[in-house]
């Protein structure tokens, strides 16, 4: 693959291959400066949680709000777990109301930035305040306990007062990324079953308007259990208001009562659904609970990004996915602390805007994709240059394996080669980090997500369900957490056969990994069809599917091929339809259906036309030989093609592209 760069950092060749990892020994040992102030440098602790890891987490619990503690810390019939089974709990009281009275009232919850420069800061008291006045308006649109409310909205606080709302009445909240499509937003409605929806006038990407409201509303014309539709203005964006069905939401801000009592949830009761992609082409609905994910999301904040009352902790996730579930709207707010938000683009209206935002407002815990940066890696280190990060302390990977030609690039560009880095390895399905180090106590290896959090058993095992010590195989969670998905909403037996089945009573992830000789994890990447790009899990299947509905299209697979800056990206072979001329212009054409069907994050990078796809004699796409094809690899077996030719003529039709 061809790279160019301008600054090449020491160490390692340049080379963003998953192999790299598997030749790197570097040795980061924890700063002592770090050291002295962390909130867990003993690693008796972790001994301790390893031989009684329910003990570790009812300690973690006993530090949130409850209303009526837990009977049981654990009930474990596998697949289903209950964590604290018995308690009562609303998580908004952990996240806001004891904070009230805890000194932190008028501390700084979240300091926001729009793309276009505009500035809100929200103290825990103003922050409670439109919580509790949001749920009142809610609850005055008929929604209760168990309803499912869809939210569509930019970064904006909004976007948290509204899940945080819907959590104060005991609604079921589903984000949806504001870049998906209006048929994506429809399906999720739809499976959830939303009675309403939260979406604004628009919001800012690089300096667009992403019509939210005008693209809700062509969902709408498809979603028969949406009752209501609450509008944020966040702009003076064009938009159709329906008469009885949408409602201005600072209209009804103006008109709600101050306090809204918090609905007392039982602890395994639904807190959010959140839709991911699995290996077909179907979104799955994960469920997580109150009382097992708020323990999670709060531990897992505390310990692994040292959060500290006078930090200033900034994830730069979107809210619409896991990241900005639990570590901007639940983990932190749990732990009292203030956070940064912002709306738009990294590079708008220049490449340093979030070093800017760094300085401007003394971040000192910074946690962002091995995507975006790989991105600040090409567009120069004179951009972080430019500023005073100084304040930084701690920094935080996330979401796809960080290659160590990257983490060496954060370790010296960003961090100054002062701040310990965390490779936190988690998903959607986890709830909370459950692979990373602990920063006042664990030596990192550039690339390596290290070792287990206290109270997590992770391992790698063979294909039948053997034990690695060292060397290659799956990664495994062999014991219960208190976060892990409860379910996939509607879909029992999709979540029995996805996640356990591969080794009864083992969680099975989807990735890869390889554990060293020193007991290093190093997570590989999916191991299904799932491609992970730019940190975002797509499945081949939906993509597949959606461009099979384009009226030229036959047959399609999709695979994954190695990008310089998204990690993985997507390379569609596509077979047309009798007479079809495949030329720039169709290509052209079915990226913009793709992007159109799911939304922009979709969209395949290549279109390959090819008048047969490799298949098996049963008629199963062979898509390892796809993926070598497209990443220009040598050819793997191909005996079992039914027509070996095949081959040749895409591989020939993939080099004149
Ligand atoms: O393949 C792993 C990768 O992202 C997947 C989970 O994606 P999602 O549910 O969208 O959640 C992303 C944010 C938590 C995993 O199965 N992944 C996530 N973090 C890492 C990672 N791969 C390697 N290293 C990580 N630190």
């Amino acid at each position: 693959m061809a790279r160019s760069k301008k600054t090449k950092p020491k160490g390692k060749p340049a080379n963003l291959t998953i192999e790299t990892l598997l030749t790197e020994n570097r040795v980061f040992k924890p700063n002592p400066v770090f050291v002295k102030q962390a909130n867990l440098r003993d690693s008796a602790v972790l001994r301790k949680a390893a031989s009684d890891p329910e003990g570790f987490w009812a300690e973690m619990a006993g530090e949130l709000v409850w209303n009526k503690k837990w009977s049981q810390v654990l009930e474990w019939k596998a697949p289903d777990a209950k964590w604290f089974a018995g308690g009562k709990l609303n998580v908004t009281e952990t996240c806001l109301d004891q904070h009230l009275t805890n000194g932190r009232k008028n501390k700084a919850a979240l300091i926001w930035e729009g793309e276009p420069g505009d500035k809100r800061t929200l103290t825990y008291y103003a922050l409670w305040k439109q919580v509790n006045k949001f749920a009142n308006a809610l609850k005055g649109l008929g929604v209760g306990k168990g309803d499912r409310v869809a939210i569509y909205l930019p970064m904006i606080p909004e976007l948290i007062v509204s899940m945080l709302a819907c959590a104060r009445i005991g609604a079921i909240h589903s984000v949806v990324f504001g870049g998906f499509s209006p048929e994506s937003l429809r399906d999720r409605i739809n499976d959830a079953g939303a009675k309403l929806l939260i979406t604004a006038d628009g919001g800012y990407r690089r300096g667009q308007i992403i019509p939210l409201k005008h693209d809700a509303d062509v969902a709408l014309a498809d979603c028969p259990t949406i009752e209501s539709v609450v509008i944020v203005k966040r702009g003076d964006f064009l938009l159709r208001v329906k008469e009885g069905r949408d409602h201005w939401y600072h209209r009804l801000m103006q008109e709600a009562k101050s306090y809204c009592p918090p609905v007392q949830m039982g602890s395994e009761d639904p807190l959010f659904i959140l839709y991911t992609s699995g290996s077909t082409g179907k979104p799955k609905g994960i469920w997580h609970t109150c009382g097992g994910y708020l323990t999670g999301v709060y531990a897992t904040s505390k310990y692994v990004f040292d959060l500290k009352d006078n930090d200033v902790f900034w994830c730069t996730a979107d809210c619409g996915w896991v990241t900005g579930h639990s570590y901007i709207t639940y983990g932190p707010l749990a732990n009292g602390a203030t956070q940064v938000m912002y709306e738009g683009a990294p590079d708008w209206p220049d490449p340093d805007r979030f070093w800017q935002i760094v300085s401007e407002n003394g971040v000192t815990i910074f946690y962002t994709a091995p995507t975006a940066i790989r991105a600040f890696m090409r567009w120069g280190k004179e951009w972080p240059d430019k500023h005073d990060l100084s304040t930084l302390r701690l920094l935080g990977s996330v979401g796809e394996p960080i290659n160590p030609e990257a983490w060496i690039w954060y370790h010296e560009v960003i961090g100054k080669e002062r701040c310990p880095i965390v490779d936190t390895w988690w998903q959607t399905e986890t709830g909370h980090i459950l692979i990373t180090p602990i920063p006042g106590i664990t030596s990192t290896k550039p690339g390596s997500a290290t070792h287990a959090f206290p109270g997590i058993s992770a391992v790698v095992l063979d294909e039948k369900g053997n034990v690695v010590k060292e060397g290659g195989g799956y990664l495994a969670i062999t014991k219960p957490w208190p976060g892990m998905l409860r379910g996939i909403w509607g879909d029992r037996q999709r979540f029995v056969d996805t996640y356990w089945t591969k080794w009864p009573g083992i969680y099975f992830p989807g990735d890869g990994a390889k554990i060293d000789k020193d007991g290093y994890i190093w997570i590989l990447g999916r191991v299904d069809d799932v491609i992970n790009t730019a940190g975002h899990r797509i499945s081949t299947m939906e993509v597949e599917s959606a461009l099979v509905e384009h009226a030229s299209v036959v047959e399609a697979a999709v695979v994954g091929i190695p990008h310089e800056l998204k990690g993985e990206a997507l390379a569609a072979f596509v077979t047309l339809g009798k007479g079809i001329i495949g030329d720039q212009k169709l290509s052209g054409q079915l990226k913009d259906h793709v992007a159109r069907k799911i939304g922009a994050l979709a969209k395949p990078d290549k279109i390959i036309f090819s008048a047969d796809l490799p298949k098996t004699r049963s008629g199963k796409i062979m898509r390892r030989l796809l993926r070598d094809i497209a990443a220009g690899k040598v050819m793997g077996d191909t005996t079992t093609l039914a027509d070996p030719d095949v081959i040749s003529r895409i591989k020939k039709r993939y080099e004149e592209e």
